[in-house]
């Protein structure tokens, strides 16, 4: 699947348009998991510092490769600044650090993207943009961007001088749609990459400990509106998830589903074999809700 079914970055760098999300998965867990959606076909994760699971993922990158006969080269990895530490904003110095440090928990040179994960003081994001343009142009980062950026963070970002970002990920699923910042991002040559894109699934986030009370409210809003997303998935012949991942293909976003079942790891994969037509597009569209529910009740977007 991956040559034809990718996109190109600003900085040249294809991306894959469906990645592995690990989110939630416990670091010795999630070598396995990685390794499974490797086999599976993935040539695409995506991590954290925040996650606490890099070096997992390397793991299981390794063993993968092995098993798959590729190479490194083969498949695209993500990973994070988490912005803060004891308490404060990391500053430059400290970011390429962090960049140092995520690499070596990956057991790998470079990454293809390195994104700033959240907004938080307006200084040391900048300073810490900086940073990342550093490690572009040093070939540690493949691709730099953003994620939970707005249009005026990422303005600050662009008329400083500094180079614009390649990507900004965000939350975007049929409940959370973000109209006008997606117009900005397409208008500034940046690639919108959709998180939690299996947020309106009954199924999303079950295991204990991974829901918060604004995911349980707008689930109950969901279930009483009896979602409309199971019906039209049935009308296509596909899973309500590969419904809502080819949603956000079809609008042009790489998606990141996460599971650790290897039948969900597969069939998240599949989703290139129908297209929703002009008709359920625009009803889609009007069932936007606006607010995403991925971080609880911050809204990452207008935090910071
Ligand atoms: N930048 C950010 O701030 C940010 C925020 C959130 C997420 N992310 C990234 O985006 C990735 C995906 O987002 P996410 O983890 O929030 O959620 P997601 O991938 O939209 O959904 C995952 C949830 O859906 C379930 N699921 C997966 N496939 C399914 C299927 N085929 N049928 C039914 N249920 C299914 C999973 O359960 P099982 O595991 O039990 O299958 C899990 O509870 C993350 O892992 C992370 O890499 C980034």
């Amino acid at each position: 699947m991956t040559t034809q079914h990718e996109r190109e970055l600003t900085s040249g760098v294809k991306i894959p348009l469906v990645g592995f999300g690990t989110f939630l998965i416990p670091d010795d867990e999630t070598g396995t998991a990685t390794e499974n959606a490797l086999a599976a076909g993935y040539r695409h994760i995506d991590t954290a510092e925040l996650y606490a699971n890099e070096r997992g993922v390397g793991e299981g990158l390794r063993r993968g490769l092995h098993q798959a006969g590729i190479e490194r080269g083969d498949v695209f990895i993500t990973t994070k600044l988490w912005p803060q530490a004891q308490g404060r904003d990391k500053t430059g110095a400290e970011t390429l650090r962090s960049l140092d440090e995520s690499l070596n928990r990956l057991g790998v040179d470079q990454v293809d993207l390195y994104l700033i994960h959240a907004t938080f003081g307006r200084e040391q994001r900048l300073e810490q943009w900086a940073a990342l343009a550093e490690a572009y142009r040093s070939g540690k980062a493949r691709a730099i961007g953003v994620s939970n950026f707005n249009a005026s963070h990422i303005d600050e970002l662009i008329e400083t001088g500094l180079p614009v970002p390649h990507a900004n990920q965000i939350e975007l699923h049929p409940w959370s749609q973000k109209p006008e910042l997606v117009a900005y991002l397409k208008q500034k040559g940046i690639v919108p990459i959709a998180y939690s894109s299996l947020a309106p699934l009954s199924t999303w986030r079950t295991a204990s400990g991974h829901i918060n009370g604004k995911t349980r409210h707008m689930r109950v809003e969901g279930e009483q509106a009896d979602s409309p997303f199971k019906k039209l998935a049935e009308d296509y012949g596909v899973s309500e998830a590969q419904f809502l991942l080819g949603w956000g293909v079809q609008n042009g976003y790489p998606v990141l589903p996460k599971s650790t079942k290897p039948d969900r790891i597969r069939q998240n994969l599949d989703i290139f074999s129908f297209r929703i037509d002009d008709a359920d597009m625009e009803y889609i569209r009007s069932l936007d809700r606006g607010t995403g529910l991925a971080w609880g009740e911050i809204d990452p977007i207008t935090h910071g």
